[in-house]
């Protein structure tokens, strides 16, 4: 069984006190965890705020190359961190190592685009300030506190971590409970790759015990979060005076306009619904489709849903066991619900604990709940809906506006209707993806503040720095 400690100015921590990790494939312990106190958790920013300065002061260069044995450490074990990832997430292990591949890219393109992060130069000649030069950098916030969630452990842990650092800031880091065996393997390579002490902390145990201790510390300069609006908007609470970043939940719509390319669209849509089991904020989580469309939409995602592999992580099914059986439970409520209120199920309503088969729900009207709430699990609502502006309507009319779809060939109808959209993105003719990084990610209304992606991390890591020289 795996055993691992969380990580406090380089030291690995042993209060005594461990949590457990359950692989939600098996519904068997996976592993163990430190499950720190709130004087561990207090000690972690007192070392990261004395780290800080001197970090700061190395150049950008000699912190980019501090960096990259520990980059070149994560390469080097990357089949373990899959494996690990999968273990405790179920996610297959074929995504598990994509992910972990995924985050090494993150790594390297960060080194590049922060070299690329110049000063701005000003005069004041246009305001009639003859004689003054402004010259603007980016400098590091302080003590950045990163708190990722389960879906994405790794990579949405070290999208957060590596630019905070980058620019000059020290990190606490808190994983999702299920994602804090990977995410205190680290621990291991911060040591081995001598990174400076106090630069890089992580700090475990349960949101709902540690959360807010962690969350209201004052050495605290900047949160980047990612995962469920409820503790988003807790955290905009605690922490009123510090810089949020947050990436929260999401509705994605996907609006069906013709059938010109269905098999592709269904490709699409099938992907970006059930991909992980539909645990993916950017997850299509509502199809918006005429009632002519979808007579040829709907059987075709039925064969294509039928066709996926149901079963285990190690095997490489497709649709694996979701997190744990409390989520299965909310997500066969929002089945029920729509079943109850006369919706068709076209394929699934099937499950064993937390392993539950692709579930396509066809005639879904606006007074269900799997119309509106985000299930964070693989069950696709087809509302049929007859005008581009009731579609629209019922896009924007919702707490979330993370991401959604248009399939159409028309692109100036795509266009003029993703311009109607109150999303962050809109994405013409593909799924909804948080890809490329290099791209801005934003959600907007209850799906974010703040802007994620590898340029804009670095940004929102840092602040700008004035120098006013008069001559
Ligand atoms: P979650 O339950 O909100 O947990 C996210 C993180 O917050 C975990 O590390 C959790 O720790 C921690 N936490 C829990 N209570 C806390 C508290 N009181 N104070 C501070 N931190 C606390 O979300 P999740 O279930 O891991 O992830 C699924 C959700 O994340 C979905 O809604 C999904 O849409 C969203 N998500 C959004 C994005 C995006 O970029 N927009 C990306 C991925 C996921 P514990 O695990 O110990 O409770
Ligand atoms: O779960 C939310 C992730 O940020 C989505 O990332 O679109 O690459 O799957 P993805």
């Amino acid at each position: 069984m795996r055993q691992y400690n969380a990580l406090i100015n380089n030291k690995l921590i042993d209060n005594g006190q461990w949590l457990e990790i359950i692989n939600p494939a098996t519904l068997t312990v996976a592993g163990k965890v430190s499950a720190l106190s709130a004087k561990d958790i207090n000690d972690a920013f007192k070392v990261a705020r004395k780290a800080q300065k001197a970090w700061e002061e190395k150049t950008l260069l000699d912190r980019i190359n501090a960096l990259k044995k520990f980059r070149d450490l994560i390469d080097q074990n990357k089949q373990e961190i899959s494996k690990i990832i999968s273990e405790e997430i179920a996610k297959n292990l074929k995504e598990s190592l994509a992910e972990v591949v995924r985050t090494i890219e993150i790594i390297d393109y960060t080194f590049e685009e922060a070299k690329r992060i110049e000063p701005s130069a000003f005069t004041g000649e246009g305001m009639g300030a003859q004689n003054k030069i402004g010259i603007f950098s980016r400098v590091a916030k302080g003590v950045v506190l990163a708190i990722s969630p389960f879906n994405y452990p790794f990579n949405l842990a070290l999208a957060k971590i590596i630019p905070a650092l980058v620019m000059g800031n020290t990190v606490v880091f808190k994983p999702a409970t299920a994602g804090s065996l990977v995410g205190t393997f680290l621990s291991k390579l911060v040591i081995e790759s001598n990174l400076p002490k106090g630069i890089f902390n992580i700090v475990t145990g349960r949101g709902r015990e540690i959360g807010d201790i962690i969350t209201s510390n004052p050495e605290i300069d900047m949160i980047s979060f990612t995962g469920s609006v409820g503790i988003g908007n807790q955290i905009r609470k605690n922490g009123s005076t510090t810089d949020l970043v947050l990436e929260l939940g999401g509705k994605d719509p996907a609006l069906v306009l013709d059938d010109l390319n269905l098999d592709k669209y269904c490709d699409e849509i099938i992907n970006g619904a059930f991909g992980y089991s539909g645990q993916r904020c950017t997850a299509v989580k509502r199809v918006l489709v005429s009632n002519k469309i979808a007579d040829k939409l709907v059987p075709l995602l039925k064969a294509k849903l039928e066709s996926l592999s149901v079963g285990m992580p190690k095997d490489n099914a497709f649709i694996t066991p979701v997190i744990d059986e409390k989520s299965a439970d909310f997500i066969q409520t929002l089945i029920d619900d729509a079943k109850e209120k006369g919706a068709k199920i076209v394929t699934g309503d099937k499950r064993k604990k937390n392993l539950m088969w692709p579930t396509l729900i066809d005639n879904v009207t606006l007074d269900m709940k799997v119309a509106w709430e985000e299930p964070f699990g693989p069950v696709l609502p087809i509302i049929r809906i007859d005008s581009i502006e009731e579609m629209i309507e019922i896009s924007n009319n919702s707490q979330f506006g993370l991401q959604a779809s248009i399939f159409c060939q028309d692109i100036s109808k795509a266009i003029q209707t993703a311009k109607k959209i109150k999303t962050g993105t809109v994405n013409i003719n593909s799924k909804p993806s948080r890809g490329p990084d290099s791209f801005p990610f934003l959600g907007i209304k209850d799906s974010g503040e703040g802007v994620q992606g590898i340029r804009e991390s670095l940004l929102s890591m840092t602040r700008y720095m004035g120098l006013v020289i008069n001559y």
